[in-house]
């Protein structure tokens, strides 16, 4: 089963899928799970799909009909418009050509985000070892903080994260990466 959630945030829409196409290629049968919460941008819509590829075609009918199972027991009619939504776009080649833009837009604009916040931990740290935010793909990064400089940092500096330190490239931008560098670098990070 492979989960795939942030299609388009790593190196490309076809780039990120080559590993599931190559795995489904491979295997006897694979169950793909692709949301289109972040790569459409609508997270509340709850829209995105649950695929099972079997290369034995003599399967389906029995497939199916274990898909129609699972479905009849967890939600049996799922919302509609996030998944209308996404049809109307993949349908449309001109919106379709927006969508790809945008998203890729996206893409280059975190790859952005994630060197500025390297050269400014650089900076601010007089160490590379952030040089890691750089070379890091996709929304997330784990900066490697203690659970007590992710603690000061939210009382001292009212920046916040995740316990384990990760944090969520997008919620950046041009303004507060440099604001973020030099509390990173106040408590010792
Ligand atoms: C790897 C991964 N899979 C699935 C999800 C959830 O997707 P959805 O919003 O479509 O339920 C997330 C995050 O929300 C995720 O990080």
């Amino acid at each position: 089963m492979i989960d795939i959630a942030y299609q388009g945030f790593g190196d490309g829409l076809e780039q990120d899928a080559a590993a599931t196409r190559k795995i489904a290629a491979a295997m006897p049968e694979t169950i793909i799970a692709a949301s289109c919460s972040k790569n459409f941008g609508i997270y509340r819509e709850r829209t995105g799909l649950l695929m099972l590829c079997a290369q034995d075609a003599s399967k389906q009918a029995v497939n199916q009909g274990t898909l129609a199972f699972l479905n009849r027991q967890n939600y049996s009619f799922p919302p509609d418009h996030g998944a209308r939504l996404v049809l109307t776009v993949l349908g449309d080649d001109a919106l379709r050509a927006d969508w790809q833009a945008e998203l890729e837009e996206v893409r280059l604009g975190m790859l952005d985000l994630r060197q500025a916040l390297a050269d400014a931990l650089q900076d601010a740290t007089g160490s590379n070892r952030f040089g890691f935010v750089a070379e890091h793909r996709g929304m997330f990064s784990r900066l490697g903080l203690t659970a007590e400089q992710v603690e000061t940092l939210r009382k001292d500096h009212a920046i916040y994260m995740v316990g384990d330190s990760r944090i969520n490239i997008a919620g950046l931008n041009m303004q507060t990466v440099p604001v973020l560098a030099k509390a990173i670098a106040a408590v010792g990070g």
